[in-house]
């Protein structure tokens, strides 16, 4: 037994994560010298985790979610496998690389976010000439918060097709739904969701109406099928700062990674102030305090634990 009456004050919101950057001029060269000392086989996959300096030994960036950084080199695979936590993609750097996901392989590029729904069976490869990076996020600390993180290996390094490429996209991404279509699972069964289209939606918003005060042009994600996140747990947004936007104070209590696509500027968490460049990634824990401001047009993409919070009837922000 202990006293609850000495507990009970200090509940507060907001967790042990903090603020935290990694910078894209400095991971690169470490990710590179990993391709030389380890191979995907030797690694099943080669990836720099992105640990938050206060949950040393967890391997989470935030309290509950993971961050990692992949990279895979041409003609090689990383192995067939799937676990209960959900996972995303978001391909940072080169051409070629593909995920197969439950049959299907679709082609990522750079921008692209790509989705592994948990408990599917998912390999990768590269096709192109150059190494390819992307950012791997997954709710893992929910599977283990909950007891429930099984994972198996396929028979085989690659998976069998059984369907043609863009299949998922044909089915779902073109706003139309197989007739009966009944969800056989939590996550968004569109496998990709192409840059290229999200850039676009995010440039003509930002044409036609007044940025957010704090979030400037911010959209995110949705499973096709419900309209909902897509994925159980997470949220995942793309949002546009407008060319010297200053954006105001904002905090909700979600905790996000960040990772930017384009541009730079400035992002002011709590009492620290990081400059950020293409392809750095911050957190921006629980309950923290920021602020975003650009320097130059930014395009941000993050992803939090906002759906499962939802879920829960816990998520709050400020200001509402
Ligand atoms: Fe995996």
């Amino acid at each position: 037994m202990k006293p609850l009456w000495e507990r009970v004050m200090r509940l507060q919101p907001g967790t042990a994560a903090i603020p935290a950057i990694w910078r894209w001029a400095e991971v690169q060269p470490y990710l590179m010298q990993a391709a030389e000392l380890i191979t995907a086989q030797e690694a099943e996959r080669r990836v720099l985790m992105l640990e938050n300096p206060a949950l040393q030994g967890t391997t989470f960036a935030t309290t509950t979610l993971y961050a990692g950084l992949q990279v895979i080199l041409p003609g090689e695979i990383a192995r067939t496998h799937r676990h209960a936590p959900n996972a995303l993609r978001l391909v940072l750097e080169g051409e070629g690389a593909y995920t197969a996901v439950e049959g299907e392989r679709v082609m990522m590029r750079p921008g692209d976010f790509v989705t592994t729904p948990g408990w599917t069976w998912h390999d990768h490869g590269n096709t192109g000439s150059g190494p390819v990076v992307w950012l791997d996020g997954l709710d893992t600390a929910f599977a283990n918060l909950f007891g429930a993180h099984f994972r198996e290996e396929y028979p085989q390094e690659s998976q069998s097709l059984s369907r043609l490429p863009g299949d998922a996209g044909a089915r779902f991404g073109a706003n139309l739904l197989p007739v009966e279509y009944r969800a056989e699972g939590l996550a968004s069964p569109l496998l990709s969701y192409p840059y290229e289209r999200t850039r676009d939606a995010l440039a003509r918003v930002a044409r036609t109406a007044d940025p957010h005060p704090a979030h400037g042009y911010k959209l995110r994600y949705a499973n096709p099928t419900t309209g909902g996140h897509p994925f159980p747990t997470m949220t995942v947004c793309m949002q546009w700062l407008p060319k010297g936007f200053a954006g105001g104070q904002y905090r909700s209590t979600d905790g996000a990674v960040f990772c930017v696509v384009e541009g730079d500027g400035i992002v002011e968490i709590e009492d620290r102030s990081f400059e950020f460049k293409v392809h750095d990634i911050f957190i921006v824990p629980s309950w923290a305090t920021y602020r975003l401001r650009a320097a130059t047009e930014a395009i941000l993409f993050s992803y939090s634990d906002r759906a499962a919070q939802e879920a829960l009837g816990f998520w709050r922000q400020h200001p509402d």
